[in-house]
């Protein structure tokens, strides 16, 4: 049993500052250091790192970002061979700036991801055959994305969806063919059109997103904990409590951990305390991939926190 991530990888470029800068202000930051990244290359190495065969599709420039990307994701056990090292353009960066209460802002220049298209997704078929599930972000081309969810879906395999970067265009015909669909606040609300900040109003997202057509639905409020919604069960999982340095890539922990859970046979509920789990631990370390734990790690902690699902 595998899975499939179709997805960005970035090298990040990461600013350290006290707060986040007004527009038109400068600011003196205290750190600087490049981390490797991508929503779906942190997806990808969360998954493996918790010990599942997984598969990564995508695209990095042929220049030295793109080297040590893939150097980083094969040390941590991704299966890169259908990554494809594009001549023409350079390996996709994000620049994050870390403010000290651990909020980040990211602006991505996708560079080799946003080359990404038909010819990927076409790579992707074989590995249909032993996958448990595909994770797709919104980090590369939406047509491709959504060509792959269609692929998916035919093969009989599951389509997880982290609807980020947040987007308000994902078309209607896309929802029908995802699965789980994990979308954060920010990301609920632009899908759904409504403030999204509460369990409450997290539920209420949850019917509108499953009306359209997905059958379970896991909001992340982040600090607040997860709202998770499916056809006869509605729960929510207050968040662990930790003391959070960095939020970058918490989403992506959380996606990662609970296709894991799943893959390898845990029911809903328990996939979801993973992902809470691997989010909160991420949220302790810096940076994107340097922050994603292991198996033996989880487990720990998994012990030492006890769980209160409402
Ligand atoms: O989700 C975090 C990721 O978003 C970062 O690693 C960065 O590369 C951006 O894609």
């Amino acid at each position: 049993m595998s899975l499939i991530v179709f997805g960005s990888i970035n090298l990040d470029l990461v600013t350290k500052t006290p707060r986040l800068p007004l527009p038109g202000e400068s600011l003196t930051g205290h750190n600087f250091f490049t981390a490797f990244g991508g929503k779906g290359a942190n997806q990808a190495v969360m998954a493996a790192r918790l010990g599942m065969m997984t598969y990564m599709v995508g695209r990095v420039g042929n220049d030295s970002f793109g080297q040590e990307l893939l150097g980083s994701l094969q040390e941590s056990g991704v299966i890169c061979d259908r990554v494809f090292l594009d001549p023409s353009i350079h390996s996709g960066v994000a620049v994050i700036t870390v403010e000290d209460s651990g909020e980040n802002t990211i602006i991505l220049v996708p560079g080799a991801n946003g080359q990404v298209n038909q010819t990927d997704v076409a790579q992707i078929n074989p590995l249909f055959s032993d996958a448990f599930a595909l994770l797709l972000q919104l980090e590369v081309p939406l047509p491709a994305v959504k060509a792959a969810a269609e692929n998916a879906r035919k093969a009989g395999v599951k389509v997880i969806l982290d609807p980020a970067p947040a987007q308000v265009n994902v078309p209607a015909d896309f929802y029908p063919l995802v699965d789980i669909i994990t979308p954060n606040e920010t990301e609920a609300s632009l899908l759904v059109g409504f403030p999204v900040n509460s369990p409450e109003t997290a539920a209420k997202a949850a019917k509108e997103l499953q009306r359209r057509g997905v059958e379970i639905v896991l909001v992340t409020l982040g600090a607040k904990g997860v709202f998770c919604a499916t056809k006869d069960d509605d729960f929510f999982l207050p968040a662990f409590s930790v003391e959070a340095i960095d939020t970058v890539a918490a989403g992506d922990a959380f996606n990662g951990a609970i296709a894991t859970a799943l893959a390898t046979g845990l029911p809903l509920r328990e996939a979801v305390v993973w992902g809470a789990a691997a989010g909160a631990l991420a949220t302790t370390k810096v940076g994107a991939q340097s922050s994603l734990c292991d198996r033996a790690t989880l487990e720990k902690f998994l012990a030492e926190h006890p769980v209160n699902i409402l």
